[in-house]
């Protein structure tokens, strides 16, 4: 059976690494390093304790075409946004890789095993270290997962079901910084607005405005439901710069696209009024392949 990669689908666990990265050289011991990935996790937990880890490699569009590597068509690279408020940037990257579990030292662990033999060829672009932040919630103070699938649906959402690339996923990753003082100044009766839930308990609003957050990527196409599988987590520092590390997972790249464009303005013109709070920075469309089609990269 072809098996998707097992971070994709299994809930994320308080802590996640998310990077993103550059090839400058050597693309083919980068990619028997990605092949590699699972046996160091499954290596470093035999010797340091199970975390439940879970972990997955993917590639950009554009690398796979480079390298010849089979991807399935109508998988395309992040097309940035830009309204006349709000940009969603494309982040220059060929690999992606999603660690998630119990432990975030040995996330750390296992991304430095496995980065030290390639250093010099490749550019780490973006390291993020993600934790689940007080019951699940954003920092915005909003829960944050609450409409993702659940048990069976998990899969049925973000797995490819069958075909050639049977067990890959598509992702798109972005992170977005916080304007917190921005957002803590408006009262919690605004931010139900601007997020389309309440904040306590995330029940959705009877009049939920269609510029707030759901009623942008609550989106039907034909009476159903567009659906992806979110595997975010907040990030950062007091300090500094923090937010929210954004991964999604679908067995297609059109609900991923129809969303952004609906949060962008380029659907119909509105924006979502959250991104007045929050800015991405990085943004990414990955081909994450079935660990038989990622074995079989050459
Ligand atoms: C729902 C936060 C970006 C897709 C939500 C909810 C929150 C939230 C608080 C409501 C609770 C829930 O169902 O999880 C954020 C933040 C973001 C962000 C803080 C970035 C800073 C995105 C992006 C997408 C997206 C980029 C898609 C491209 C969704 C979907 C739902 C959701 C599909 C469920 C809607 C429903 O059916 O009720 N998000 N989100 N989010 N978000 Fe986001």
């Amino acid at each position: 059976m072809t098996q998707a990669q097992s971070a994709i689908v299994p809930d994320g666990g308080p802590y996640a690494l998310y990077v993103m990265l550059k090839v400058t050289d050597d693309a083919a011991l980068v990619l028997q390093q990605c092949q590699r990935l699972a046996e160091i996790a499954k290596q470093t937990q035999e010797v340091f304790g199970d975390a439940q880890m879970g972990v997955a490699v993917g590639f950009s569009p554009a690398f796979c075409r480079t390298h010849g590597l089979a991807y399935p068509e109508g998988v395309t690279d992040f097309r940035p946004r830009e309204s006349r408020k709000h940009r969603a940037p494309h982040t220059d990257c060929d690999v992606f890789i999603h660690l998630h579990g119990l432990r975030h030292d040995l996330n750390f662990y296992v991304f430095q095993q496995w980065l030290t033999p390639i250093k010099k060829v490749v550019d780490v672009v973006d390291e993020t270290a993600g934790f689940r932040y007080l019951d699940a919630r954003d920092m915005t103070g909003f829960i944050d997962g609450t409409e993702n699938p659940q048990g069976l649906a998990r899969d049925a959402v973000a797995v490819i079901p069958d075909g050639p690339f049977a067990g890959g996923s598509v992702a798109l990753v972005q992170r977005y910084v916080h304007d917190l003082p921005a957002w803590e100044r408006l009262q919690q009766a605004a931010q139900e607005k601007v997020i389309g839930r309440t904040k306590p308990d995330s029940i959705e609003l009877e009049d939920m405005p269609d510029t707030s957050h759901v009623g942008r990527v609550d989106i039907k196409e034909n009476g159903v439901g567009l659906k992806i599988l979110r595997q975010s987590l907040p990030y950062g520092s007091v300090s500094g710069e923090h937010g929210l590390l954004f991964l999604a997972y679908c067995q297609q790249q059109h609900p991923l696209d129809v969303m952004l464009d609906s949060m962008f303005g380029e659907r119909d013109g509105k924006t979502d009024m959250m991104l007045s709070f929050t800015q991405a920075v990085t943004g990414a469309i990955m081909f994450m392949p079935s660990q038989t089609t990622l074995a079989q990269y050459v």
